[in-house]
């Protein structure tokens, strides 16, 4: 775990799975214009891109305070208060800003709580004091029209993910991941897509259904954020303003 500034034997060694899947796609590269033939790309309705697109990822050109914002989150990390993440995986930690609770940073079923939880018993967690500035720019500016889990992400040094799907699809984004810094040795590889372009104050919605791992090689933890809740009609247009370059 992380105490005291430092990280204590947590992180184990990287499964074999996710190694050998680094070894196959970290360096692959292809081409992601054009990969939807520009049939999806329209003005007036940017959820037939957002829930058709094949692109492995869209940029979202929204500003990102990410110094502030990995002040606020380092802080919480430092001071012990992020929890264990999930199986399949080893220095993956999680704190909800805005969620059922602070601690409660997967989906309601794996707490024998009923779906609708998620939607009908998010707010604002005990920890959002602790982060003004980021509950600041959740609100100004990234404007979802309703949160439901935002989280803090953090992959500790040697820490990994192994590969994994989020959905049962390839057609359309999945959440937005926001890297809030992007320490160098620290990536995220898909599937036949190799590195995602991750760097610090850089938005992205991710197509979660294409196998991905992460494995942070460096000796600083890896911090983003992940948004989950409805975009709405201002988020949804700037998807679509990333996405315009690529259709
Ligand atoms: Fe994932």
């Amino acid at each position: 775990m992380w105490v005291d500034h430092g990280p204590v034997h947590y992180p184990t060694k990287v499964s074999d799975r996710t190694r050998k899947f680094f070894e196959e796609n970290e360096f692959k590269q292809k081409n992601l214009f054009g990969l939807d033939k520009g049939l999806l790309y329209d003005e007036d309705e940017p959820n037939t891109a957002i829930d058709k697109t094949l692109l492995p990822w869209i940029p979202v050109p929204i500003e990102v305070p990410h110094e502030d914002i990995l002040k606020e989150g380092m802080h919480l990390l430092d001071t012990g208060c992020y929890t264990a993440h999930r199986p399949d995986s080893s220095g993956w930690l999680s704190i909800c800003i805005h969620g059922m609770s602070s601690v409660h940073t997967n989906v309601p079923e794996d707490y024998g709580l009923p779906d609708e939880w998620e939607d009908d018993e998010s707010d604002w967690t005990d920890i959002a004091r602790y982060c003004p500035k980021t509950v600041e720019w959740m609100r100004e500016v990234v404007r979802y029209e309703k949160y439901t889990r935002v989280r803090f992400m953090a992959v500790l040094p040697d820490g990994w993910l192994m590969p994994h799907v989020d959905r049962n699809r390839i057609h359309g984004v999945g959440a937005t991941n926001v890297a809030i810094n992007n320490p160098e040795g620290c990536k995220l590889v898909m599937k036949d897509w190799g590195e995602m372009p991750f760097d610090p104050g850089k938005m992205f919605k991710i197509n979660t259904g294409y196998e991905h791992a992460v494995w942070n090689r460096s000796d600083e933890p890896r911090i983003h954020m992940i948004f989950d809740g409805d975009m709405g009609d201002y988020f949804k247009s700037k998807v679509l303003e990333g996405y315009k370059p690529y259709a």
